[in-house]
């Protein structure tokens, strides 16, 4: 992957055999958000509608991230949103260890090129391929490290939307991102 921008990396992706995903997607998907993001956002997969539009995050768990995002006092130009997998594991079933090592450096190389100021990993699949470490419910809300970059783990929004009691743990995960990026959370209204 070394020497490909990010326009000819997600060109290489939208023609990747490397894992047997491609068989059953409709199409890749390979992020959202600018280039020039302070945060990147790195989930499992696509599921239906993200492989419908080709874009990730935009169902109903897409919906409440950009809620959680825009509650940061960040938008579109600050975030860069992007999978392990590139493309949907059928039935929305988690990748497993060879198609996340097989897509791996699509990822490494997309975090390499924006250089975020922070990761933030959303739910247990991130934070086992992305650093090897198991337990989100144990890691989460506590600072990790990735080639330098400061990583905050927390839960996937998909698992807010059947537990919200959990909501309260991933405001304070974000709000400990927020401090990072110098913004002060108790000055952020309409959440
Ligand atoms: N869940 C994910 O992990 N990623 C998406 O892109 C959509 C839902
Ligand atoms: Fe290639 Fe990743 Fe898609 Fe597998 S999931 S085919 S490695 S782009």
């Amino acid at each position: 992957m070394e020497g490909l921008d990010l326009a000819s990396l997600e060109q290489r992706v939208s023609g990747c055999r490397k894992c047997s995903l491609w068989e059953k997607r409709t199409q890749s998907v390979f992020a959202r958000g600018t280039a020039a993001a302070q945060v990147v956002f790195v989930g499992e997969g696509p599921g239906f509608e993200e492989d419908q539009q080709g874009l990730p995050f935009v169902g109903e768990a897409g919906q409440l991230l950009d809620r959680m995002i825009a509650a940061m006092d960040l938008g579109s130009e600050d975030v860069y949103i992007c999978n392990i997998v590139k493309c949907r594991p059928p039935g929305n079933r988690n990748p497993e260890e060879a198609e996340a090592a097989a897509c791996l450096p699509y990822l490494e190389r997309q975090i390499e090129l924006v250089g975020p100021k922070v990761i933030v990993l959303l739910g247990a699949v991130p934070l086992r391929f992305l650093l090897g470490k198991s337990g989100i419910t144990r890691s989460r809300g506590n600072w990790l490290d990735y080639k330098g970059i400061p990583v905050m783990p927390t839960y996937h929004p998909a698992y807010l939307l059947r537990v919200p009691q959990k909501k309260r743990d991933v405001w304070g995960d974000l709000q400990q991102v927020m401090r990072l990026l110098g913004k002060d959370p108790a000055h952020v209204v309409g959440r």
